[in-house]
């Protein structure tokens, strides 16, 4: 790393879950699928679910919230907000600009991308990218989801797999040493067919027939995106390790993209980590697609279970398709 760049980290972190609780079985009741089914072949056994007054600026301005009051940083000394999402409240404005508002961030740029469940790691480099030229200070990183309000309901493939909630951190120059060590993003278009919302956008726009097709709701090819999962997330952790010359060894915690325990053992497994070393959340919360690792480091940070000058690596993965991880000294 270049030694003039400064030092990155996060100084707080928030997340919000909406309060409905779904179960397996609640779902047994409207699609053929049973709870032992759902939780053999995914680990799931609850998502939380918003109500039809929820939007994802909604989950995502609390958890930036709480975020802002642990990092001790005022919303008006905010530079840069970043909301990662595939669901934003409409196609514009931003679902970070609204956030922008909601909390009063008056001199903070916003803006939303989109890199599907690995979002929230790309976000991280964006920010890292700002704050270590001396850009800016101070960042807001949110991944927020409503996957609910675009899950086809009658369609088993999908819709025991996901949830909705958000979660933040907020990122600022730290002393040397410390914080950001490496990130490491990835894509590859040609797999961007096993993931796709068909219509909404310019090549599909909203009609009558593409409503009627429940062309509007997530599609997936779930083993095309099974395999290629549990391909990158071991890979994707090691190439972060490497470009901050760390061993597997030295992993003091992971924090995976929550999607399938059976996705994140297997890269448990390739990486020769034991599981006591991974945090799992989704038999909790689902797959909440950008949501889900920044909701996993919340969680692991508030119980205490990641301590300062641990060596945590996140890494994700989702649609495009996209993966990212990162290390961070805590
Ligand atoms: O964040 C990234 C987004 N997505 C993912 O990470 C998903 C990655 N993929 C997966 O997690 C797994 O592929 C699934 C959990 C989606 C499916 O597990 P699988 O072991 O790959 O099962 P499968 O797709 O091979 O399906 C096996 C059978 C099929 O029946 P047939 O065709 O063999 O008769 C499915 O129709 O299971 C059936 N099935 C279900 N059965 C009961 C699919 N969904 C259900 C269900 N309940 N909910």
């Amino acid at each position: 790393m270049n030694s003039s760049f400064r030092s990155v980290g996060i100084l707080g972190t928030g997340s919000c879950l909406p309060e409905k609780v779904v179960t397996n079985h609640d779902l047994a009741k409207i699609v053929d699928t049973s709870h032992e089914w759902i939780v053999s072949r995914t680990g799931i056994h609850t998502r939380r679910i918003t109500d039809d007054n929820t939007a994802t600026s909604d989950l995502a301005t609390n958890a930036a919230k709480i975020a802002l009051e642990r990092a001790n940083i005022k919303a008006e000394d905010l530079d840069l907000i970043i909301v990662t999402t595939v669901t934003p409240d409409m196609n514009f404005p931003s679902t970070a600009c609204i956030v922008q508002s909601n909390i009063g961030a008056k001199k903070a740029a916003a803006f939303d991308l989109e890199a599907a469940c690995s979002g929230f790691l790309y976000g991280i480099s964006v920010a890292d990218q700002f704050i270590k030229t001396g850009a800016y200070d101070n960042v807001l990183v949110i991944g927020a989801e409503t996957l609910s309000k675009i899950t086809n309901w009658n369609d088993r493939n999908t819709c025991v797999l996901f949830g909705d909630g958000a979660g933040a951190v907020v990122l600022g120059p730290i002393e040397e040493g410390r914080g950001i060590l490496s990130t490491y993003l990835g894509a590859d278009g040609e797999g961007g067919k096993f993931l796709t919302m068909p219509a909404g956008g310019s090549r599909m726009p909203a009609s009558i027939q593409s409503v009627e097709q429940n062309l509007h709701y997530i599609k997936m090819d779930g083993s095309e995106v099974f395999k290629f999962a549990v391909r990158i997330m071991g890979n994707a952790a090691k190439k972060a390790l490497e470009l901050c010359n760390l061993r597997v060894d030295d992993i003091d915690y992971l924090v995976p993209h929550q999607a399938n325990t059976r996705i994140i053992s297997s890269a448990a497994k390739r990486l020769n980590l034991p599981m006591e070393k991974v945090y799992v959340n989704l038999d909790i919360y689902g797959n909440m697609s950008a949501a889900s690792i920044p909701v996993a480091l919340d969680e692991a940070v508030s119980k205490g279970e990641i301590k300062k000058g641990d060596n945590v690596v996140l890494v994700g993965f989702g649609g495009g398709l996209t993966w990212g991880s990162c290390v961070i000294k805590w």
